[in-house]
């Protein structure tokens, strides 16, 4: 019986409870089906290590328990909580520098000047994955240090949106250690952070103009809440995802951006953004631009 298997393979020769592949593979699945997520063999330790620490947490004993757990909670609570587990966070203030350049100096000059004459004294800025949050940051930081500032009466504001809850309470608490700003210019900590107790923690006029909230990309219901943009960044958020699930992102992307609106993604994921997009070289940067 198939169920024997699992036990057999269940404890390896120190005793240590042991993931095998079959199970691997329903959970490998489950995430795939709910988040587009991909995890291949490789993977295999990576994820054992996190389930047992959730199993830990919930004192089960063995991963077919926690799978069926995870199968049948229909709030999908502990799968959340799974996710703060096996999701990448890595990110870091102003990453891929040039995107912001180009942020700056080509699309938000161009967003304004065809909005100028619109009663549209709005602009709407997107970070689709947004980790801790200093991606999103660093576009409101652009904004204000935009050479082209935005008009006066104008406003604008970014928001965040992650699949990690744990990600998302610590963009909305915006406090960074040292070594995370260490890195950038005097000019912009001395600009937009305050020191605090618990770290450098950005100035509430900046954090102001953000919203940080849970989305899943891969459901377009998740999206559609959030509005429409002129802007959206999605980096090193389709490396991790399954093909047919970026190719269903970067749609639901497509339909909650504004016609003649942009889409970043990281270098490496540009071959996976559609033909729908047009293909804009700025300075070093590519970007993609959504028809009008
Ligand atoms: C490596 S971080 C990238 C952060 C930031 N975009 C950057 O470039 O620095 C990837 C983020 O994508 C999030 N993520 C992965 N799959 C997701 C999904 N289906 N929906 C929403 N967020 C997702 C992860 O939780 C993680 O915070």
């Amino acid at each position: 019986m198939i169920y024997n298997n699992f036990v057999i393979d269940r404890f390896d020769r120190f005793g240590d409870l042991k993931l095998n592949r079959e199970v691997f593979g329903r959970f490998s699945k489950l995430i795939k089906e709910k988040t587009g997520i991909f995890f291949d063999l490789s993977k295999m330790y990576f994820l054992e290590t996190r389930l047992k620490k959730r199993m830990k947490e919930r004192e089960i004993k063995n991963f077919l328990d926690y799978l069926v757990l995870l199968e049948t909670d229909y709030t999908d609570r502990e799968f959340k909580e799974l996710l703060n587990e096996i999701t990448v966070q890595e990110t870091s203030f102003f990453r891929i520098n040039p995107h912001f350049k180009t942020f700056s100096t080509y699309v938000m000059p161009d967003l304004i000047s065809r909005k100028r004459n619109s009663d549209a004294g709005f602009l709407s800025f997107l970070s689709a994955g947004c980790s801790s949050g200093q991606e999103a940051y660093s576009i409101a930081f652009s904004v204000f240090e935009s050479k082209k500032p935005i008009p006066p009466h104008w406003d604008f504001s970014v928001v965040g949106v992650d699949i990690s809850t744990k990600a998302i309470e610590s963009a909305r608490a915006g406090v960074y250690q040292n070594s995370e700003i260490s890195r950038l210019p005097e000019r912009i900590v001395a600009r937009f952070f305050e020191k605090t107790e618990k770290g450098f923690k950005v100035k509430d006029f900046v954090r102001n103009k953000t919203m940080f909230r849970y989305a899943n990309l891969f459901k377009e219901e998740d999206l559609r809440v959030s509005g429409q943009f002129d802007v959206i960044f999605c980096r090193y958020v389709l490396i991790y995802l399954e093909e047919n699930a970026k190719k269903k992102v970067i749609d639901n992307l497509f339909k909650i951006l504004n016609p003649g609106g942009f889409l970043f993604v990281a270098p490496s994921e540009s071959y996976n953004v559609s033909d729908r997009f047009a293909r804009v070289i700025y300075g070093d940067s590519v970007l993609f631009q959504k028809p009008f």
